[in-house]
């Protein structure tokens, strides 16, 4: 028994009374339940880095906004299914100078967070073909979009990016496109797990497969603007949000507020429609919908029949967001950049300790700094390194469970770390390191 910085009886009893098999696959909620036990039972706080949910406060003009909204009468109100004019006119306004892509405010429409924009769009288009019935994953990616396909009984495939960077995504993506059934390609861009984010090349070779191949690209932007390795900021100037919407017309942007507004509580989100698929025609859908346009069924079939329309309140605090982010009065970067640059000092006291990245690189650059990093250590399996790491007080979730397949690696999230913890994470980790030398002739355990 090795003296861990946490009571190794604890852990150890506390991991076996959790009842799972194995608590390197556990899932992210499954690791927050075990380590809130360990916690309460040593009274040892944990580096937890386990849960991605945004570790800052909400922007005041939002919670402003909706409250004088909510004195105003809304909530006496049905909302309208297209959203609030403000919450509209707003979000074009956005996409036009953050991402300089032209939409009309109609596209823009309010979902009771990018989850429900994103469950949406998989039924409204699944409903529109006959003969193709597939979402592509571009993988490693988030858990939570494979369960809304499984609840919905679609079909899926995916494979793991790490591998097909660059010109090789063309081919990789073309070996799926060009057997017929896929309709809709998903991927989160920078990516939840890894923090990988698609070069310009890339996001082209997915668009112009979209265009070759009639596919609908899904493009979840969780993390809006944070790769920090540029300034994605500045209203109306360059260089602006990366994204597949110049390269293709079939595109639907899913633009979270949980993260870059801190918002996750209001369950609001943005969904981007294109102004070609606002208008598309499908006779397919006529099978389900009182009509045959994609724009019109998506809001007045599929979001009807599941909430019948995003709170009043919300789409308030969000349109004055946006607006004062539009007109310059308040800089989200400034809040989020604490992300990336709490990211950098942990990433270096991981590496100090003999942990590597996993997803290391956007082809030829290093990765950015952000919400989230990879992490493996020489000779465990990222299952055994899960469970290894709780004995040093600190957690994460293995990479498996996002449909890695680098079976080494763990994802870490920043966000609930605090920086004065930083002291202690390294202390844990030098102790971790000192408990396990490294045999640099034996890689990676893939068990
Ligand atoms: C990649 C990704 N997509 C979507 C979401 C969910 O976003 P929302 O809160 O807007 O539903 C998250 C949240 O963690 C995420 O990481």
């Amino acid at each position: 028994m090795k003296d861990t910085p946490i009571s190794y009886n604890v852990v150890k009893a506390k991991i076996e009374e959790s009842g799972l098999p194995i608590i390197g696959r556990g899932t992210i909620r499954d690791i927050v339940r075990l380590v809130n036990k360990i916690e309460s039972a040593t009274g040892e706080k944990y580096v937890r880095m386990e849960m991605g949910i945004p570790g800052l406060n909400t922007p005041q003009i939002g919670i402003n906004a909706e409250i004088e909204s909510i004195k105003r009468g809304v909530t006496s109100k049905y909302p309208m299914l297209e959203g609030i004019p403000e919450f509209s006119n707003e979000a074009a306004r956005f996409v036009k100078l953050f991402m300089n892509i032209d939409v009309k405010p109609a596209c823009c429409i309010p979902t009771t967070g990018t989850l429900q924009g994103s469950y949406a769009s998989f039924i409204t288009i699944d409903n529109m073909y006959e003969d193709r019935d597939t979402t592509l994953f571009i993988d490693p990616g988030f858990p939570v979009h494979k369960q809304q396909i499984t609840v919905a009984r679609q079909k899926m495939e995916s494979f793991d990016v790490y591998n097909y960077r660059g010109n090789k995504l063309r081919d990789k993506l073309e070996s799926y496109f060009k057997n017929g059934n896929i309709h809709s390609v998903l991927y989160s861009n920078p990516n939840n797990p890894t923090w990988i984010c698609f070069t310009e090349k890339e996001l082209q070779i997915i668009g112009e497969l979209a265009n070759k191949y009639n596919v609908i690209v899904l493009e979840d932007l969780a993390y809006f603007g944070m790769d920090f390795r540029k300034d994605f900021s500045k209203p109306g100037k360059p260089p602006y949000q990366p994204t597949v919407a110049n390269y293709t017309e079939n595109y639907i942007l899913l633009i979270s507020t949980s993260k870059i507004f801190s918002y996750p509580g209001q369950r609001v989100g943005i969904l981007i429609l294109s102004n070609k698929l606002l208008y598309l025609k499908a006779p397919a859908l006529k099978r389900y919908y009182s009509s045959d346009v994609f724009g019109y069924v998506l809001l007045y079939g599929t979001l009807y029949a599941i909430s019948a329309g995003a709170s009043h309140s919300p789409q308030y605090g969000i349109a004055a967001i946006l607006k004062a982010i539009n007109n310059g009065d308040y800089n989200f970067r400034d809040d989020v950049i604490e992300y990336g640059k709490k990211a950098k000092i942990m990433k270096r006291l991981f590496i100090e300790n003999g942990f590597e990245i996993v997803y290391d690189k956007d082809e030829e650059d290093d990765i950015a700094d952000g919400f989230f990093f990879t992490i493996s250590y020489p000779g465990f399996s990222g299952v055994e390194l899960l469970e290894e790491l709780l004995y040093y007080g600190i957690s994460a979730i293995s990479l498996i469970i996002t449909r890695s397949e680098l079976n080494h690696g763990l994802r870490a999230c920043v966000s609930l770390v605090k920086r004065s913890q930083f002291t202690v994470l390294e202390y844990r980790l030098k102790k971790f390191h000192e408990h396990h030398p490294i045999d640099r002739t034996e890689k990676y355990n893939s068990t």
